[in-house]
């Protein structure tokens, strides 16, 4: 699957967005090694804290439907630029997609095409955690 074919995915996603509350559509759609792909988007909430962005609601379904492998994940917002993912959503790509492409977009036309190392340096990981119980 293209880059672009992800992108358009992710915008089929963005279309069951719940965003009542900031008016803010994101959808994801992510490619998993099987070959299946899980869309996700932006489900708020009017305590505000228990909303989920797209990118978790991608993953969190993928992993729940067994899937731990993943080829590139795509991310649309609504704003008149490139959406990248936001820092809770950066963390947990940290630990469930280290080598996916991350492919953060406009639309078909515009967008780049990052590892999660890059926007998340020196991330914190499964290691410390480890260290610490040894
Ligand atoms: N949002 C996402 O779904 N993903 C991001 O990476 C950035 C923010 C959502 C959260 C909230 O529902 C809305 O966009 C406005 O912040």
């Amino acid at each position: 699957m293209t880059d672009v074919e992800l992108i358009k995915m992710a915008f089929k996603a963005r279309e069951n967005s719940y965003s009542p509350y900031s008016n803010y559509k994101v959808g994801a759609a992510l490619l998993a090694k099987s070959g299946k792909v899980y869309l996700g988007a932006n489900i708020e909430n009017c305590a505000y804290g228990p909303s989920n962005c797209a990118e978790r609601s991608a993953i969190f379904s993928a992993l729940s439907n067994g899937e731990r492998e993943f080829e590139k994940l795509a991310i649309v917002g609504t704003s008149d630029d490139i959406c990248y993912p936001c820092g809770v959503c950066r963390q947990v790509i940290a630990e469930l997609l280290p080598t996916a492409d991350i492919i953060c977009a406009k639309d078909e036309n515009k967008y780049e095409v990052h590892k999660i190392g890059d926007l998340l340096p020196h991330a914190f990981s499964p290691k410390d955690v480890e260290c610490a119980r040894k």
